[in-house]
């Protein structure tokens, strides 16, 4: 029987590099039906969902998804592009992605920072005697994705329940004296069972690539309920795993130290937040947003995306010229996810073959401003460096 894949293309760039990995994988002689499913802004505006019923039926029949990006944009604008007669319904516009996160818990968040060899792009450093030293990276980010600050529970002005429940604890006298329109709380949840889950996945890993140390990286010294269980459960599961060490680093010298010491990290995990920005920190070092790939996994469904959002200003320029390397790398993760191994090794060492051949280059490799002239100035369109992806197989 035939896999069946759920494509999310969604907005902007979404539309373009989806495709291409499509194109690649049929080239690596991944043997799968597709199917579409309509999320994003357009949906919003003509519906007033961008998350349709129908989009969530077909990623539970069919359980994987592979999805663009889309765009999102604040109150006001989403209120004046909602369609007219769909205005002043009380119809309001919330992210799908988080929502598809949220819907279907998908709550373990794998992110991959692994540098290339030959990425013009990759960190370098200065090494003792100043030459420069071109550090390998190979860390994969662990972020729980459902829970922490993005779990939405946040209020202006709190209502007198929660207000009174703020003022029951004792380091809220600061703040007594503070008008209570004046007042923006946001809440910062973690569950044992949340953190177990991601700690799980994050040893998981570790062992299944002989790494001897996953490193939780949160700030247990001061935010000490939250970052506290993260780092506590990592302790006791450790027990479970001989042979891998529990590291712990705050997220600020996390920050600080990965500029310094990059190869030293394998496996991070982190709450939400701190993995949202942990990951985009590594990412830098391996390329950005041209090359950082991400998996959102549940027990039920996954939806494997790259981190990239859906770069309106590129998005209507013929031939395109964005890096469909993300969402490749993206589509090799979902390839990884159902079983087939191989074939996703097969097309990552074809990217690896085209970057450190150093041939094809999109803009962002050639550290150009992005515009319609950079085809003329060097750079391979999209459509190019997916040609160069297939050839190298
Ligand atoms: P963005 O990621 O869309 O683009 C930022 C910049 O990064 C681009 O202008 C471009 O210079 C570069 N870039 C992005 N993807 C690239 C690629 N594949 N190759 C080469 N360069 C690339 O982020 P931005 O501009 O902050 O947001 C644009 C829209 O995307 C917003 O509506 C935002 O809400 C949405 N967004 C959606 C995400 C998602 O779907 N998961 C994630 C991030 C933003
Ligand atoms: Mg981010």
């Amino acid at each position: 029987m035939n896999r069946t894949i759920v494509l999310l293309p969604g907005d902007g760039i979404g539309k373009t590099v989806l495709p291409e990995s499509v194109r690649v994988m049929k080239a690596a002689g991944f043997d799968a039906d597709y199917v579409d499913g309509d999320i994003g802004w357009e949906l919003w505006c003509k519906e007033g969902n961008p998350l349709p019923e129908r989009t969530i039926r077909l990623l539970e029949q069919h359980r994987v998804g592979l999805f663009g990006a889309i765009t999102s944009k604040p109150k006001d604008a989403a209120a004046a592009e909602l369609s007219p007669e769909l205005r002043g319904k009380g119809y309001t516009y919330t992210s799908p992605i988080v929502g598809l996160r949220q819907k279907f818990n998908l709550d373990i968040s794998v992110r991959p920072c692994q540098s290339f060899k030959g990425n013009p792009l990759n960190f370098v450093r200065r090494g003792k005697d100043g030459s420069l030293e071109e550090p390998k990276v190979d860390a994969v980010i662990f972020r729980q994705n459902t829970e922490c600050l993005y779990s939405g529970i946040e209020w202006t002005n709190p209502p007198d329940n929660v207000y009174a429940a703020f003022q029951s604890h004792p380091k809220f006298k600061t703040f007594a004296s503070v008008p209570r329109e004046d007042l923006a709380i946001s809440a910062r949840i973690f569950t044992r069972n949340a953190c177990r889950r991601i700690l799980r996945a994050a040893f998981e890993y570790a062992k299944a690539h002989n790494h001897k140390a996953i490193t939780v990286c949160e700030k247990p010294n001061v935010i000490r309920e939250t970052s506290g269980m993260m780092l506590a459960e990592a302790k006791k599961m450790a027990g479970e795993y001989a042979g891998i060490s529990v590291w712990d680093t705050n997220i600020d010298a996390q920050m600080m130290w990965l500029t310094k010491n990059p190869e030293d990290y394998h496996v991070i995990v982190s709450g939400n937040m701190f993995g949202d920005i942990a990951s985009d920190g590594f990412a830098g070092l391996i390329g950005g947003l041209g090359f950082a790939a991400s998996a959102n996994i549940g027990d039920t469904c996954a939806v494997f995306e790259p981190t990239h959002g859906s770069a309106p200003k590129y998005a209507d320029l013929s031939p395109s010229i964005v890096n469909p390397i993300a969402m490749i790398l993206s589509a090799c993760m979902m390839l990884e996810h159902i079983g087939e191994t191989a074939i996703s090794a097969r097309i990552k060492a074809a990217i690896a073959k085209v970057i450190e051949e150093g041939k094809v280059r999109t803009y962002d490799m050639m550290r150009l401003t992005g515009s319609a002239k950079v085809c003329s100035q060097g750079a391979a369109s999209t459509p190019q460096m997916t040609d160069a992806i297939i050839a190298a197989l």
